[in-house]
């Protein structure tokens, strides 16, 4: 298939682009780079047999999505880019409004005009907000407490109308918590700055970058009092995307998906498997709750594996050594090809 996927350079975008090729889909990637590197193209590149067309440009762009479009013409499109920092998302309101649903809107005028009617989209847990019971299945009410949840909630809705007609289909994959990298250890997560998630703060305190990790707050209602979350192994998550690209071919109209693997882990249990896979100590400090943070998060992803065919199959130690592999490498990310 003639796939685009938009931030095709960024951390998840760069691991679906891999398996795309190994299965011989055409891919163009549209991306800004405001939050990635072009040579994470050229690694994907040493990793494939084939290669991306590769736009650089704004998804908001009109004349950019119009050009591309009519060039390449895609069957289906995987929209990636995007803004994904909550506590960003408060301060820059209007940013975040701007590149995640505007940026959608545009996405599909663009796909509109030549006849492009399927779309996998990155949604997030995030949608969910505050848990009514555990795990989340996708019929769980939406009511996201930040700006970020909510400009996926809203591209979920514009996403859910566009698909009401015409044999359109829009995937709303709702991710849980992605972490770990590429077995090759050559494509990973890069944060700009200090990490604001877990698993890569972990691993930069591992490496000597941070003195030790803020544990924040070790009073919730769960079994060691930390924070659980469902992590999800980022290759596992990048499969869901050409799963769900089948399922968009063979069925219409839009369907939101959990993309976790069903189970939850501790702040100290993450912090013990890195240990473990690292050999590192991880010095820890128990600090204040970070502020909108829930105690616990679990996905029940039987709709997806039933209907979409996957299970993740990556595990806990695959996550921390994949991680460990990735940044102790690339102390510096994307620094050089
Ligand atoms: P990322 O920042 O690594 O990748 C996003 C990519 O989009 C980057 O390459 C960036 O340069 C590009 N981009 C941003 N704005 C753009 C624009 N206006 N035009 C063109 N390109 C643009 O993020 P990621 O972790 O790979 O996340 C991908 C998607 O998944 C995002 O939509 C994010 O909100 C969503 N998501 C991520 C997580 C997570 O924890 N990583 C969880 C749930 C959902
Ligand atoms: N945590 C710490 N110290 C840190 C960072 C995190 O103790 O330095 C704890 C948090 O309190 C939480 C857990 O580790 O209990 C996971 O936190 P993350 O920031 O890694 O992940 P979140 O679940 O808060 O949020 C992430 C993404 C969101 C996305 C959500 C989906 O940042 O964009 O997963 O589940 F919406």
């Amino acid at each position: 298939m003639r796939v685009l996927v938009t931030g095709g350079a960024g951390y998840i975008g760069s691991h679906t682009l891999v398996e795309l090729l190994a299965l011989g889909h055409d891919v163009c990637v549209l991306d800004d780079f405001s939050n990635s590197s072009p040579v994470v193209i050229d690694r994907v590149h040493d990793l494939s047999n084939g290669r991306v067309i590769l736009v650089e440009g704004d998804v908001r762009n009109d004349d950019t999505l119009k050009a591309l479009m009519q060039d390449f013409r895609p069957e289906a499109v995987i929209h990636f880019a995007g803004l994904k920092a909550v506590g960003e998302s408060m301060a820059r309101p209007i940013s975040y409004y701007d590149v995640n649903v505007n940026g959608t809107l545009r996405l599909l005028r663009a796909m509109d005009k030549v006849g492009c009617k399927k779309i996998i989209f990155s949604s997030s847990a995030t949608v969910y907000g505050e848990p009514q019971y555990l795990p989340y299945d996708e019929a769980h009410p939406l009511n996201p407490t930040s700006v970020y949840g909510r400009t996926k909630m809203m591209s979920e809705q514009i996403l859910a109308d566009w698909a009401g007609s015409d044999g359109r289909a829009a995937i709303l994959l709702r991710y849980f918590n992605p972490v770990g990298a590429h077995a090759s250890a050559r494509l990973g997560e890069h944060p700009d700055g200090p990490p604001n998630n877990l698993m890569p703060f972990i691993a930069q305190v591992a490496i000597g970058k941070r003195a030790r990790l803020a544990v924040f707050g070790d009073d919730y209602d769960t079994p060691d009092g930390t924070g659980k979350r469902d992590y999800i192994h980022v290759v596992d998550l990048a499969r869901a995307h050409v799963s769900a690209l089948d399922y968009a071919v063979e069925n219409n109209g839009s369907q939101a998906f959990n993309i976790g693997t069903g189970a939850s882990l501790s702040v100290r249990e993450m912090v013990a498997a890195f240990e473990a896979a690292s050999g590192k100590t991880i010095p820890c400090e128990v600090t204040k709750r970070r502020e909108g943070d829930i105690a616990s998060m679990q996905a029940d992803p039987s709709l997806a594996n039933e209907k979409l065919g996957w299970t993740a199959t990556h595990d806990l130690n695959d996550m921390a050594q994949s991680a460990w592999a990735w940044q102790s490498a690339n102390p510096d990310g994307y620094s050089k090809s």
